[in-house]
């Protein structure tokens, strides 16, 4: 049987929604220990040692990391170096939950075809980390689309951005491009903040993300500030955890690695493969001969070079040979074959282990998905109070109930 970090069993059952009633179980979330919102929008990072959760001493409360991803198919070494190598260095140090964000998947890919190819993909995805290295007795993995109530928490969000704002994420029009939509779909629009939904209702502390991403961390940290600054503090304000990599370029030279563009090596590809797609990556295209001095700025295949090869006197000896004219393509990309494929070992090894385990990772996805819905409903119901929500109702059911009482008298 595998524990999370709070101990509680894959088996366990799905916690009943918290009532408006309900004593709140988390002990960082009693708003009336909140101070008063400042006058200005940025109080929140500027008020040291308030009570709240955000700033709590790291022993009440322990830092959590949330990413994850779409799930479009399976995951290559440009996701690698954005995002993956900073979760499985991070996931030991913070409460790790990694999301399967299908709703977001659905702003460009919503046929019945995209929906029903989700829980294939997830699968694929999950184990893509595990095999990366991703401890699956650590992290939490989730089905965004099976936790509702992220959804209420977006429509609360929704108010606490403008259009504008959401029209200067460069990001958004890019993949309206990439998905062939001439008009801009309100969904689509809304993509950073759902995205703010995600990272907030687990209060997450870090996101680490790739490049085109670091938008939606810019608007999910205003969307907090801004929510903090209405209601009390609440959330923490998250930070981006940038990588050392901010854009792998594809084996085409062309444009950054991308699966849709047939220009990606696959984790999970296998020895041969990977040496079919090094042997034919684009290099500097003026070299039609050994002994003609080649371009190593800007070249894919040295790129991978420093970015996947663990033997730098290599890379700095071919590099000097390829600016002489003194090495061959041949030699060059036969080495980056072996390093590339050393990088890879450890994961094919990991991956055949879980995949021997037949159903294990379902298993691992439902019983995440069913830990973080008892988390994000504990947090919900904050918000809820927190924006005097829950006092609306409470209100009109105290004076039905009266009402229903006098009348049954
Ligand atoms: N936007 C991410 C992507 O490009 C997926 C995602 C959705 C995400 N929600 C998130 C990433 C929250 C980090 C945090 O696929």
């Amino acid at each position: 049987m595998i524990t999370n970090t709070f101990g509680s069993s894959r088996s366990a059952a799905l916690a009943a929604p918290i009532g408006p009633d309900e004593v709140d179980p988390h002990p960082s979330g009693r708003i009336d220990d909140v101070t008063t919102p400042g006058s200005s929008a940025t109080s929140a990072t500027q008020t040291p040692a308030t009570q709240s959760p955000a700033t709590q001493a790291p022993s009440a409360r322990r830092k959590r990391m949330l990413t994850g991803d779409r799930p479009t198919g399976k995951l290559h070494l440009g996701h690698f170096v954005g995002s993956i190598e900073n979760r499985v260095r991070l996931q030991h140090e913070y409460e790790t939950f990694l999301i399967i964000a299908d709703l977001h998947m659905l702003t460009t890919r919503n046929t019945r075809k995209d929906v029903d190819e989700v829980s294939r993909n997830a699968r694929d995805m999950v184990l893509d980390q595990l095999a990366a290295g991703i401890d699956p007795e650590h992290a939490t993995f989730y089905l965004q689309s099976a936790i509702p109530e992220v959804c209420e928490l977006n429509t609360l969000f929704q108010n606490l951005v403008t259009v504008p704002r959401l029209e200067r994420v460069p990001s958004l029009k890019d993949m309206a491009r990439a998905a062939g939509k001439d008009e801009m779909p309100y969904g689509l629009l809304g993509y950073p903040v759902l995205q703010a939904a995600d990272i907030l209702c687990v209060k997450g502390d870090i996101v680490p993300v790739g490049k085109d991403n670091h938008a939606h961390v810019e608007v999910t940290r205003e969307i907090a500030r801004r929510f903090n600054f209405l209601y009390g503090e609440v959330f923490p304000i998250p930070e981006l955890v940038e990588s050392q990599i901010t854009t792998l370029i594809g084996t085409d030279g062309q444009s950054k690695m991308s699966k849709s563009l047939g220009n990606a090596i696959m984790l999970s590809d296998d020895a041969a493969t990977v040496r079919r797609k090094v042997i034919g990556m684009y290099t500097d295209p003026n070299r039609v001969r050994a002994d003609i001095p080649g371009t190593v700025e800007g070249n894919p295949v040295f790129a991978y070079h420093d970015a996947f090869n663990d033997d730098p006197a290599e890379v700095a000896d071919l590099k000097e040979r390829y600016r002489a004219g003194r090495v061959g393509d041949v030699e060059v990309k036969d080495r980056l074959t072996s390093a590339v494929n050393r990088y890879l070992e450890p994961m094919r090894e990991r991956r055949a282990g879980f995949e021997r385990q037949s159903g294990l990772v379902d298993e691992i996805i439902v019983d995440g998905t069913e830990r973080t819905r008892r988390e994000v409903q504990v947090v919900l119901a904050e918000v809820k109070r927190a924006m005097g929500i829950t006092g609306s109702y409470n209100q009109l059911r105290r004076k039905a109930e009266r009402a229903r009482k006098r009348r049954d008298a």
